[in-house]
This record gives C-alpha cells, sequence and structure tokens, in this order.
C-alpha cells in the first residue's frame, strides 16, 4: 500500500473535550518525523471541538473534518442543526456524511445526497459513508444495498473528485468483526465499478486496529482506513498508522 496516498481518518464520535486535545501531541510530533510523504491524516472530532483542534493543527499536515451536516445550504431555523458552510468557517475541510450511526437515526440516501451537494458547494470534502447491515448481508443483499447507496447518495454529483468513499460494513462498527478478506475485496471492487471511470478514494472502516490492520493492509485497493474506537487513543491510532505505512 506503500505507493499511493493513504488516509488515516479519526472519527472521534461523541468523545472529546478541550482537554482531550492535549493527547494530540503525539500525534502531531508523529507526523512530523513519519517517513512516508504520500498520506494523509484527518481528526474528525465533534463540532465542539473542530475550531480549537484546527487551531492546534495549524502548522502541521493534519487535517480536521466534521462528523455531520445539514443540508441546507443557507443558515435558517433549524435548532440545533450545523451546516457545511459553518463548519468550513470553523476551520473543517472535511465532512463525514451518511455515517450509519446517523443512517440508525433516519437518514436517508435522498437526505444524505443533499447533505453531500450542499456541502459539496460549501467547499468540503466528502467522506461518504455506505455499507450493508448484518441482516443484508445475511440475505445477500450487501452489492443491492451498496448499488443504491451509490446510486441516490450521488445522485446528480459528475464530478466526484471531492468525494472519498468509506465502506463500513454496520455490522463491524465497534463490533471487533472485520469482513473476510475475500469478501472485502469483491465489495471494495463493486463499489469501484459502482462509480465508474474516475473511481474515488475508498477506505475501508469497522473495528480497524492494530491487529487486524496487517491483514487489512495487504488489500492494496483500499486506499486507506476510516478508524472510530482506535482513533481515541492516539498510541492505538499511531500504532495502526505505523503497520500500515512500514
Ligand atoms: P470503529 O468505528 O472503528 O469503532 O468500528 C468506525 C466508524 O464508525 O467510523
Amino acid at each position: 500500500m506503500t505507493n499511493k496516498y493513504l488516509y488515516f481518518v479519526a472519527n472521534w464520535k461523541m468523545y472529546g473535550d478541550l482537554k482531550t486535545l492535549n493527547s494530540l501531541d503525539k500525534i502531531i510530533k508523529f507526523s512530523k518525523i513519519i517517513k512516508q510523504k504520500r498520506f494523509k491524516l484527518i481528526y474528525c472530532p465533534p463540532s465542539t471541538l473542530i475550531r480549537p483542534l484546527s487551531k492546534r493543527l495549524k502548522k502541521t499536515k493534519i487535517e480536521v473534518g466534521a462528523q455531520n451536516a445539514h443540508e441546507s445550504e443557507n443558515y435558517g431555523a433549524f435548532t440545533g442543526q450545523i451546516n457545511s458552510k459553518m463548519l468550513k468557517n470553523v476551520g473543517a475541510r472535511y465532512v463525514i456524511l451518511g455515517h450509519s450511526e446517523n443512517r440508525q437515526l433516519g437518514e436517508d440516501n435522498k437526505k444524505i445526497n443533499l447533505k453531500i451537494k450542499s456541502a459539496l458547494k460549501a467547499g468540503l470534502k466528502i467522506i461518504y459513508c455506505i455499507g450493508e447491515t448484518l441482516k443484508e448481508k445475511r440475505n445477500k443483499k450487501t452489492n443491492q444495498v451498496l448499488s443504491s447507496q451509490i446510486k441516490i447518495g450521488l445522485k446528480t454529483i459528475r464530478n466526484k473528485s471531492n468525494i472519498i468513499i468509506a465502506y463500513e460494513p454496520v455490522w463491524s462498527i465497534g463490533t471487533g468483526l472485520i469482513p473476510k478478506t475475500n469478501d472485502l475485496i469483491k465489495s471494495i471492487l463493486f463499489i469501484k465499478n459502482k462509480l465508474g471511470k474516475k473511481p474515488s478514494k475508498i477506505l475501508y472502516g469497522g473495528s480497524v486496529n492494530g491487529d487486524n490492520i496487517k491483514k487489512l493492509k495487504k488489500i492494496n485497493i483500499i486506499d486507506g482506513f476510516l478508524v472510530g474506537g482506535a482513533s481515541q487513543d492516539p498510541k492505538k491510532f499511531i500504532d495502526i498508522i505505523k503497520k500500515t505505512i512500514n
């Protein structure tokens, strides 16, 4: 995996406060000494930490992303919501959209499509999460699910150069389970095929850790990893990065 651009995206979910940011000193130091030049390190903290984190990371190669955004391009009467324009304004360069934890709260592909378009307009890069549930997998619906997530989620978006796909089987998120290598290759190839001639970067996400990374890194059609739980501990996250690039 070492000859191409590798992505390591940290999804902090609803964890972290101002004090947590101190733990990033280790990763900042690491990012400066890392020999592999072709890597992208992106931290997606809760929205409350985007501003302080982006300030802290100013002189580093590490970029900041958000974990979701409202679909409206404009400001409006949406209590509790934040749109992409606002996220960009406080330092986000990326936004995770379509994460299964938000799909479970009722987001569907149509809504995610609006979110993606709005975020692109605001100038953010997208990390678009797709993946099947365990039930869908058991019913052999994986391809069908991925297909509609791509078709509807990316509808009318012709230029996909600012969209990164994160394939995250729902049943692998936070469970310690990862797909069998063959199944993972099949899904990634299926996604690539659906995306057409200019395929986006495709990351894998779901229980990535210091042990299974050795197996995952061998799949050279993967462009990097979206890491949840293990990214909250800088030591564990550095371990994953080191094992991938070495
Ligand atoms: P996990 O989360 O690494 O804790 O499984 C991944 C994600 O939800 O993006």
